[in-house]
């Protein structure tokens, strides 16, 4: 008789046939650093996550290198923001500061700079404006300006977030011709507009201020149009390309996956970390299980590497079960 639980009577024997394995290196944790001194303000709807002025990096820095994962995503939030993202593309700006201040003292982290205007312009979207529209073509050479300069900073990757048409080749050449031919283009080829970013723009302060981001990011629905979005960027010279968000896209991973070769990238978003975090918090649920059961589902699915807000938890987990 076939016993498919004879695999299964014991936690080492589950162990042993385990098809898919989490690995500390798979995990990339965000951090938030905003401009100003002697800040560590936490972010409500994200427990745990809190925003930092780079002289109170420390207070996070030697958690995230000693957890073990990869590296860590960075975002910047300005004090001053305009119509031309002018802070984006300050070679002195937040996060150029903080990517300065990482890479002297944490080399061997990488990090991932998230290239967008919308944390930088004062009406919140991710490109320029003209009236209600936004503007593609206007929009790339800052994003090329502001690329160079993180890469500058000491920037690993280069992770362009902001869905403009075109940016990939664009923001590849300038990095070409400004002597970082060698830094990898990690780009947010299938970013979905979703609700579940909601958390993430109060920690990032980067709301739109009229309308939404329907007009650049992706419908819900188009798996397809998700396909030829990372067919394209491949084209434009991405080298890793990244799904997002992640739970409620599993299937576009996987597709992704079975379609493409390249290291892809799932971002696990702030709304599905803030559901677990309150669900936990009420003990409906048990944080550890439910987060272990969803990181390993977007492995399952095709991620190479995650990016999570649980990922210095996840790590210490890892690390019990060794
Ligand atoms: C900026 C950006 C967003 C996220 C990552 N980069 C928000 C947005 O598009 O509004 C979302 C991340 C998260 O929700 O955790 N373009
Ligand atoms: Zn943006």
């Amino acid at each position: 008789m076939r016993r498919f639980r004879r695999l299964r009577v014991s936690p080492q024997m589950r162990a042993m046939v385990r098809e898919t394995r989490l690995s500390k290196k798979d995990l990339i944790y965000p951090v938030f650093v905003i401009e100003g001194e002697n800040i560590k303000k936490p972010v409500e709807s994200m427990p745990e996550v809190c925003q930092y002025s780079v002289d109170r990096l420390e207070e996070i820095l030697p958690r995230i290198e000693k957890s073990g994962i990869s590296g860590i995503l960075i975002f910047g939030i300005p004090k001053h923001k305009d119509e031309q993202a002018t802070s984006a593309y300050d070679d002195n700006g937040v996060t150029q500061q903080a990517i300065r201040y990482i890479k002297e003292h944490y080399p061997k982290l990488i990090v991932i700079a998230d290239v967008c205007l919308c944390e930088y312009t004062s009406h919140g979207h991710c490109g320029m404006v003209c009236g209600e529209r936004i503007l593609n073509d206007e929009t790339l050479p800052l994003l090329c300006k502001m690329s160079v300069s993180l890469a500058k900073a000491g920037a690993d990757v280069i992770a362009p977030s902001d869905m403009m048409d075109g940016r990939v080749a664009a923001i590849r050449t300038a990095l070409d011709e400004n002597g970082f031919a060698d830094i990898p283009i990690l780009s947010y080829s299938a970013k979905f507009a979703s609700a579940y970013y909601s958390p993430f723009r109060d920690a990032a302060e980067s709301a739109p201020g009229f309308g939404d981001r329907k007009t650049y990011q992706m419908d819900g629905a188009n798996l397809r149009e998700a396909l030829r979005e990372i067919a394209d960027d491949i084209d434009e010279g991405a080298d890793m390309v990244m799904v997002k968000p992640a739970l409620a896209y599993l299937d576009v991973l996987k597709a992704a996956r079975d379609n493409f070769a390249l290291p892809i990238a799932a971002y696990n978003v702030s709304g599905e970390y803030a559901m677990v975090k309150a669900a936990a918090k009420l003990g409906w649920i048990d944080e550890k299980k439910i987060v272990t059961e969803n990181l390993i589902g977007i492995k399952r699915a095709g991620a190479d590497i995650i990016i999570t807000y649980h990922a210095l938890d996840a790590a210490e987990w890892l690390e019990e079960e060794l």
